[in-house]
């Protein structure tokens, strides 16, 4: 029988937080969400940081434009918000439409807004083990590893997925505490030949029950990152749970498990940056 990480409750634990600590600023933080077209995906997850940022005391500044929209218009807006003094975090919601260039887009944003911490920059500063910011799915996933007193150091960690949101910063973090890494992705020969010796599978693909229990290493502890929908409709990750669960020490779930914590970072982003911006002025 595995403990089930309750990513829910951490979450509310460290929104809480947050917001107790933004209380003592002299002004509201502000984030300002762009969200490019009609996907009905990022309209929920957008308005599910609205509502993390109302949680958290945060004034939020929603941008909904047209699929159609130029680049120059959306380069246009976030030089905007660049600018404006009650914005201290811009986030651009993903994917953009496929005119768009997402990597000009992402570079736009100026560093110390970029609470997403996508910006070349802040994924350098990342990199060097100097983060300003922290991505936010892979701080979610270890703040949900130190919360459970579950240490990295001297750990196999198996990544599944190279992604720059969610993958290769989230290796970057593992190593970071001392665990021996492997990054897997879709040409890795014998995915479970990795797996199977993994005390740490964290995996973020994006495919029902891609992780049976055969996969998995006796009292392995199991991260699902994968929002996936499965024949039913219903909401899962990449681990088959039922299978996985007796076999692991440490499993989360899906809903309810990296999700809100990805939420919660953000908001820990949000107020690191109106920190900067507050000593600054
Ligand atoms: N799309 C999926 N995940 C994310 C995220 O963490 N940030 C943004 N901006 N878009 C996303």
């Amino acid at each position: 029988m595995a403990t089930r990480i309750d990513g829910k409750a951490l979450a509310a634990k460290v929104k809480a937080q947050v917001a107790e600590a933004a209380k003592g600023l002299s002004r509201q933080p502000g984030l300002a969400v762009i969200l490019v077209g009609n996907d009905p995906a990022s309209r929920v997850y957008v308005n599910g940081k609205e509502r993390d940022c109302a949680e958290c005391g945060f004034q939020s500044f929603e941008h909904a434009l047209p699929e159609e929209t130029a680049q120059a218009e959306l380069l246009a807006l976030i030089e905007e918000l660049n600018q404006d003094p009650r914005v201290d975090g811009i986030l651009c919601q993903l994917p953009l439409p496929s005119h768009l260039d997402e990597d000009a887009v992402l570079n736009a944003i100026a560093r110390d807004k970029d609470v997403d911490c996508f910006h070349p920059y802040n994924v350098g500063r990342l990199a060097a083990g100097d983060p300003v910011f922290l991505p936010c799915t892979p701080a979610g996933v270890m703040e949900m590893l130190r919360e459970y007193g579950i240490s990295v150091r001297g750990k196999r960690c198996a990544v599944l997925g190279r992604s720059n949101i969610v993958g290769k910063p989230m290796a970057m973090l593992l190593l970071q505490q001392d665990g021996t890494v492997t990054v897997c992705h879709s040409k890795t020969p014998d995915l479970a030949a990795i797996t199977r010796e993994a005390d740490i599978l964290v995996s973020a693909v994006g495919r029902v029950s891609l992780i049976t229990a055969d996969m998995v290493k006796e009292g392995a502890v199991v991260i699902d990152v994968a929002m996936n929908r499965n024949g039913e409709g219903k909401l899962c990750g990449d681990v088959d749970y039922a299978g996985v669960e007796p076999k692991a020490s440490y499993i989360t779930p899906v809903p309810g498990g990296v999700g809100p914590m990805t939420r919660a970072m953000l908001m820990r982003n949000i107020l690191t940056a109106a920190r900067h911006h507050q000593a600054e002025n």
